[in-house]
C-alpha cells in the first residue's frame, strides 16, 4: 500500500484546516495518538487511534502491539467494543492473558520449551504448564507482547490510516537464535477490515510463527458469554494434543467430532461435548488445519452474533488457525477489566492466524523455519460487518 509520512506540519495543517477534527478521517488527515500511561521502567507507551469512513475505530498501542479498543457497528450501526482488554498499560504489564497483543517469536507452545536446529538444541524458558506439564509458550516471558514497539502512524493515499511497528528481537532473546527484524503493519480500511502484516528477516536460521492474540466478543467486551456466537471454520482437519496441550503429530478429520465448523454451529453447543480432546482442551483450545495450504490469502473463519447481527470473518496465508474459548479467562482475578465488567470464563474467543504449534519438533508440519535471506511475510484480516 502506498504511504506517505505524517509531519507535524500536516497535523497542524489538518487542524487548522477547514473544520476537519484530529479524528476525522480523510486523505491529509493525521492518526491521533496519546500516552497510554508508563510502564514499570518509566517508558511510556502510546496509543493510536485508527479510524475510517464507515466509524469503525481501531486503537492500538506500542506496548505488545496491543488491540486495545475495537469499536464495530451492529446491524443498526450502534458501535461496541468487541476487544477484551485493559484501560490501563500497567494491567497488560502485570496480567498475562494476551489480550490483544502480537504473539512471537512463535506462536503456541514448544514441548518441553526446547528444539534442535541445524545440530544444535535451543532451550527456551519455560513460562506455562498445562496438565503440569512444563512448554514455552507464546514466545517465552519477555515475548513480543512485552515488547514497546516503535511506531509510525501512516495515511495511506486513499486515506486509509495504519500504524507501522518495528522491534529487532536480539540473537539469543528468550532462547531463539538470530537478530529477527520484524515489522507489522496493521490498517483499517474503508470496508471494516483490520489488516495485520507481518515481515521478518534473520540472519540466523529461527523458528518463527507471529500472530496477534485478540479475544473477541462480538456483543461487546464485558458481555458473560460466547456460547452464542455462532462459529464456521474452514478447516477438514485439528491437531490433536496430548495433556500438555502439545500437538501429538495426528492430523485428524473433524468429521463426526465436537471439532467440526464445517457448516456454523454455535460455540456453546458442543464446548462440554464428550469427547477426549474436549477433555484435555478444558473445551475448544486447538489448532485447526485449514483447508487452504498453498499460502494464498483465503477465508478461515466467520463468527456471527445474531442478536446483534455483528460478524466477523478472518482471512489468512497462514495454514492454521488456535481456536481459543477463553477457557482460562477467570473472573476472579478479571473482576473489572475496560467496562468495569468481569471477564468470566468463555466470555471472549481467540482465532490466532499461525504455523502449527510445536512445528520445530515435528518435521511433518509445515516448516516454521526462517533463514538469512529469505523473508517471512504473511497477512491476516479480520472483516467486520452486520446482518
Ligand atoms: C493460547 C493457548 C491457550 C492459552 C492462551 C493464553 O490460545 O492455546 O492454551 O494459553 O493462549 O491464555
Amino acid at each position: 500500500m502506498k504511504t506517505k509520512k505524517i509531519l507535524p506540519f500536516m497535523i497542524l495543517a489538518s487542524l487548522l484546516g477547514s473544520g476537519v477534527n484530529a479524528g476525522d478521517c480523510c486523505d491529509g488527515c493525521s492518526v491521533p495518538s496519546r500516552s497510554f500511561g508508563e510502564l514499570a521502567d518509566g517508558r511510556t507507551a502510546m496509543i493510536y487511534t485508527l479510524t475510517n469512513k464507515s466509524g469503525m475505530k481501531a486503537e492500538i498501542t506500542n506496548y505488545g502491539g496491543v488491540v486495545v479498543n475495537l469499536m464495530v457497528p451492529d446491524r443498526d450501526g450502534k458501535l461496541a467494543d468487541v476487544a477484551l482488554g485493559f484501560d490501563k498499560v500497567s494491567d497488560y504489564e502485570k496480567k498475562v492473558y494476551y489480550f490483544g497483543s502480537l504473539i512471537g517469536r512463535y506462536g503456541n507452545r514448544i514441548a518441553n520449551g526446547t528444539f534442535e536446529l541445524d545440530g544444535v538444541t535451543y532451550k527456551l524458558p519455560l513460562n506455562n504448564e498445562p496438565g503440569g506439564i512444563p512448554c514455552s509458550l507464546h514466545g517465552g516471558f519477555k515475548g513480543f507482547h512485552t515488547v514497546l514497539w516503535d511506531a509510525e502512524p501512516l495515511v495511506a493515499e486513499d486515506g486509509t490510516q495504519g500504524l507501522k511497528l518495528s522491534y529487532v528481537s536480539k540473537d539469543g532473546e528468550e532462547g531463539y537464535p538470530g537478530n529477527l527484524t520484524v515489522t507489522v503493519h496493521y490498517w483499517l480500511d474503508a470496508a471494516n477490515a483490520l489488516r495485520i502484516s507481518y515481515e521478518a528477516s534473520t540472519d540466523k536460521a529461527t523458528p518463527v510463527n507471529l500472530t496477534n492474540h485478540s479475544y473477541f466478543n462480538l456483543a461487546g467486551e464485558g458481555s458473560p458469554t460466547i456460547n452464542d456466537h455462532e462459529l464456521m471454520l474452514k478447516a477438514s482437519a485439528f491437531t490433536p494434543v496430548n495433556a500438555g496441550l502439545i500437538p501429538t503429530g495426528e492430523i485428524a478429520p473433524v468429521e463426526g467430532t465436537p471439532f467440526d465448523f464445517r457448516t456454523p454451529h454455535p460455540i456453546g453447543e458442543r464446548v462440554d461435548a464428550d469427547h477426549p480432546q474436549i477433555a484435555l482442551g478444558g473445551g475448544y483450545d486447538h489448532n485447526w488445519v485449514l483447508d487452504n495450504q498453498d499460502g494464498s490469502m483465503a477465508l478461515a473463519a466467520r463468527v456471527k452474533h445474531a442478536a446483534t447481527g455483528r460478524v466477523m470473518e478472518v482471512w489468512t496465508m497462514e495454514p492454521g488457525i488456535q481456536f481459543y474459548g477463553g477457557n482460562f479467562l477467570d473472573a476472579s482475578d478479571l473482576s473489572s477489566a475496560k467496562s468495569g465488567k468481569p471477564y468470566p470464563k468463555r466470555s471472549g474467543f481467540c482465532l490466532e492466524t499461525q504455523h502449527y504449534p510445536d512445528s520445530p519438533n515435528q518435521p511433518a508440519f509445515p516448516s516454521t523455519i526462517l533463514r538469512p535471506g529469505e523473508a517471512y511475510k504473511t497477512t491476516t484480516e479480520y472483516r467486520f460487518s452486520a446482518e
